[in-house]
């Protein structure tokens, strides 16, 4: 999954007029993807049933390898991809995209993805910043959550080729630097992807004492709208999916700000690009940063948390937050456990939770997973109750609860002040 080169394809004028960019994004180079394994069998099913042809999508042709389903595919077919998936195949979870077989086969037998892989650092064993995390807790506001969907959703689509999305993620950019405006110690930046237009953005407030390692709180950016053979760039307002996880990450930036939290650790706020596609935008992402946990004195990623779709109550009787439990971190949902046990049992800021089964690429954390660092992804409901307006222009936040959405902050919040500890805290985490 690593980041693919410019492409030297002449520009088209219809290009031109859909990036609005003088930089040319490839349209039509060759990648490879790896899904889940019963892939492969939807894929000779749909075949055999003529049903292959979904809006002229030529079904790829997958090679069954180590159990995953591997194929290459046209970049320009990869909306159209993820659209026949959901129809042909719901439950077969997402996918990845690499730039060549041989990054595909390694995927397909990454060991990360094996019982016993050994992490880089640990997490730290002893839950002690009661008094800063009761403080940061009071802050959330649902509100706040509402309006940032509100102005997300407000860009009718953020589909990660559309200067609607680039845009959006301009937008996430100005907010959060005016969150930290005040704070030397805070910076946010444009992370530009080669072969698309749609930036990811990357907030970082330093750490005081142990500024190499680094936890991550992430969301995607991008919307895309995949339902009914439509347009996918167009009608993606996106509010739950994954707006809802952006606001929750915005949250969490404002409430460590006004409470003038200064941690230990290096703390990343990442808004992803291109998730819809295949992770893409996380994927180039995690890549740097394990690369870079390899040099000496480079940043270590210690862990990574995803919030993608945090809003939608699936009914009375349900939990509120969903540890998903397979291609995430056993580990690190342990210690997501732990904090919601010491932080969460009752009162105003009491939280219920169970495990839910994911599938294998379904959100960004499998980007860190798949590189090798601990990452886990809370979601707002079992899977088979899932949001159904997802991907459609129904994904509006008038169908989200915001306390739902601020319980995630709340965690999000927890998280960030165990893993990085503030200056002031009374634990020695190197351990
Ligand atoms: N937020 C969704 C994940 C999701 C989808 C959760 C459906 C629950 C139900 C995410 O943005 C998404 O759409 N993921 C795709 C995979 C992606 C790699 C195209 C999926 O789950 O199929
Ligand atoms: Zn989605």
């Amino acid at each position: 999954m690593t980041g693919m080169r410019c492409s030297r394809i002449i520009l088209t004028a219809l290009a031109m007029l859909l990036v609005g960019s003088p930089c040319t994004y490839a349209q039509s180079s060759r990648l490879w993807i790896v899904t889940g394994n019963n892939v492969a069998d939807a894929a000779q099913r749909s075949l055999a049933s003529r049903q292959s042809v979904a809006d002229d999508l030529v079904v790829p042709t997958f090679q069954v390898i180590n159990g995953m389903s591997v194929a290459d595919i046209a970049e320009s077919d990869l909306d159209r991809f993820s659209n026949w998936m959901h129809r042909a195949c719901p439950r077969c979870g997402g996918f990845t995209v690499h730039t060549s077989r041989e990054a595909a086969l390694k995927e397909a037998d990454n060991p990360a993805y094996k019982p016993g892989f050994r992490y880089l650092a640990p997490l730290p064993e002893a839950l002690d910043q009661q008094s800063t995390v009761g403080r940061a807790l009071d802050r959330v506001k649902g509100d706040k959550i509402v309006s940032t969907i509100t102005m997300l959703q407000g860009f009718g689509t953020r589909h990660y080729q559309t200067s609607k999305g680039q845009e959006a993620a301009e937008f996430v950019r100005r907010e959060w630097q005016s969150m930290g405006q005040e704070r030397p110690d805070f910076t946010v930046a444009l992370f530009s992807h080669h072969d698309w237009l749609q930036n990811s953005v990357i907030g970082t407030i330093r750490g005081a004492s142990h500024s190499d390692e680094v936890v991550v709180i992430g969301a995607h950016i991008d919307s895309i709208h995949w339902k009914n053979r439509e347009n996918p760039k167009e009608n993606a307002p996106g509010a739950d999916d994954d707006a809802s996880g952006v606001a929750v990450v915005t949250e969490a930036l404002r409430v460590l700000m006004e409470t003038g939290f200064k941690p230990q650790r290096t703390i990343k706020f990442m808004a992803y690009s291109a998730e819809e596609v295949g992770l893409r935008g996380s994927a180039e992402i995690a890549a740097k940063y394990a690369a870079e946990s390899k040099s000496e004195g480079g940043q270590k990623v210690i862990a990574a948390l995803q919030f993608d779709m945090t809003g939608f109550n699936p009914g009375k009787d349900a939990r509120d937050i969903y540890l998903v439990n397979d291609h995430a971190s056993a580990e690190l949902n342990g210690f997501l456990t732990k904090l919601l046990k010491e932080y969460n049992h009752s009162g105003a800021h009491a939280i219920t939770h169970a495990e839910t089964k994911g599938c294998y690429a379904c959100s960004d954390h499998v980007s860190w997973t798949s590189n090798g660092i601990r990452a886990a992804w809370p979601f707002e409901s079992p899977r088979e109750q899932s949001n159904p307006y997802i991907h459609t222009s129904e994904d509006l936040v008038s169908k989200l609860d915001p306390a739902k959405a601020a319980r995630f902050a709340k965690l999000a919040v927890e998280f960030l002040i165990e893993t990085a500890k503030g200056v002031d805290g009374r634990e020695s985490y190197r351990n």
